[in-house]
């Protein structure tokens, strides 16, 4: 393939800036638009106020055709449906659903240059993957709940064994890949359940076991997941690939990224076996939004996730070479200091970008 086609979400609040910075970062990183096209379309709360949709037909008809997805951030609080949960996130999430994207990849990295609140971080290093399973568990329950009389709610989690298989294998293959990036050179999965009190997170578990038996190169490690947030706190260097359900990773990966500097450092690349979907972890910040200071790097990082995944998939070492050189535009800009104020600093997104696509015009 020699172009590709990007669909493009700026979504709400902050989202139109970190997604103007991660574009722009792209064509500095590729020379232009020659090798990747990008068409925008609406959905988020902002869409939903204007046309009574968060996710119009046309959008994810673009979204499924095209050969990924891009995203700044969507949903407003209080822009809500009837039964009070959000409008703007149906985006994100249908696009989950509908396209079959499993495996929610979140790298928790501790950038040179960025301090972490973990005293010991410096000196060991903090250098981990999430893998979220993304598709089932509580999230499935989405829109589908019942409410019974007024004084209770419930919601169903379900976990089935081939949602879990694919997700543990795709946890194993992520740490051969990484191949290990422990500091003894080990490769580890750790399986993060609540395999003690819930019939499904036992059952989450037992799959996992099997499945490891085909990667005996890897070693298997447990955790329950309330105690998974104090290893975090305590001895991130452990971990090589954790995998989880999809609630607990929502949750153990802003852990994480509150290790790493905050939201602003948490992207996350979302994939399935066809359509991959890239966007920071974070939310759409309406109370910075349009001033001109969010951080752009959670964003810019998944943008460059994004030329990774199209690159190996396509075997299209162009893509691939500018991830690269974008990771190294982001390590040279941190380490010189250009932060944004979530990381201590005070840059505006603008000279954050501007900085990047400067160091990127000298790489290309
Ligand atoms: C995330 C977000 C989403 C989630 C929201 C925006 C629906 O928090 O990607 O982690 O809960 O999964
Ligand atoms: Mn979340």
């Amino acid at each position: 393939k020699n172009r590709y086609e990007i669909a493009v979400v700026q979504g709400d609040g902050i989202g139109p800036e970190v997604c103007g910075a991660g574009l722009a970062v792209m064509r500095a990183a590729l020379g232009g638009d020659g090798i990747l096209n990008f068409s925008e379309y609406r959905a988020g709360a902002n869409c939903y106020r204007d046309t009574g949709t968060a996710f119009p037909a046309a959008t994810y008809d673009a979204c499924k055709a095209a050969d990924a997805i891009f995203h700044g951030a969507a949903g407003i609080p209080g822009v809500t449906y009837p039964d009070g949960t959000e409008a703007g996130l149906d985006f994100g999430l249908q696009l989950r659903f509908r396209l079959d994207l499993f495996a929610n990849i979140r790298p928790v990295k501790l950038h040179p240059g960025v301090s972490s609140p973990l005293s010991d971080a410096a000196r060991t290093g903090i250098d981990y993957v999430i893998l979220r399973e993304n598709t089932e568990g509580f999230y499935a329950a989405r829109g589908g709940g019942n409410l019974v009389r007024d004084d209770i709610a419930s919601d169903t989690g379900i976990i089935t064994r081939a949602g879990t298989e694919r997700v543990v294998r795709k946890a194993f293959e992520l740490s051969r890949l990484r191949n290990g990036a422990l500091r003894d050179g080990r490769r580890r999965v750790t399986v993060c359940d609540k395999a003690n009190v819930l019939r499904s997170l036992a059952f989450f578990r037992k799959v996992a076991q099997e499945v490891a038996n085909d990667y005996p190169d890897i070693e298997l490690d447990f955790a329950l997941v309330d105690a998974m947030t104090v290893h975090l706190v305590r001895k991130p260097d452990f971990y090589d690939v954790i995998v989880t359900e999809n609630m607990f990773g929502d949750i153990i990966s802003d852990l994480g990224a509150a290790t790493v500097g905050g939201m602003g450092m948490s992207p996350t690349a979302e994939i399935g076996d066809r359509n991959g979907f890239f966007q920071a972890a974070h939310g759409s910040a309406p109370d910075i939004a349009g001033q001109g200071i969010a951080n752009p790097y959670g964003t810019i990082l998944s943008a460059a996730m994004m030329l990774d995944w199209l690159g190996d998939r396509h075997g299209d070492a162009r893509l691939t070479e500018g991830a690269e050189r974008v990771r190294a535009a982001v390590a040279g800009c941190l380490t010189d200091g250009n932060l944004p104020g979530d990381l201590g600093g005070n840059a505006r997104s603008d000279r954050i970008t501007e900085d990047l696509c400067d160091r990127l015009a000298v790489m290309a």
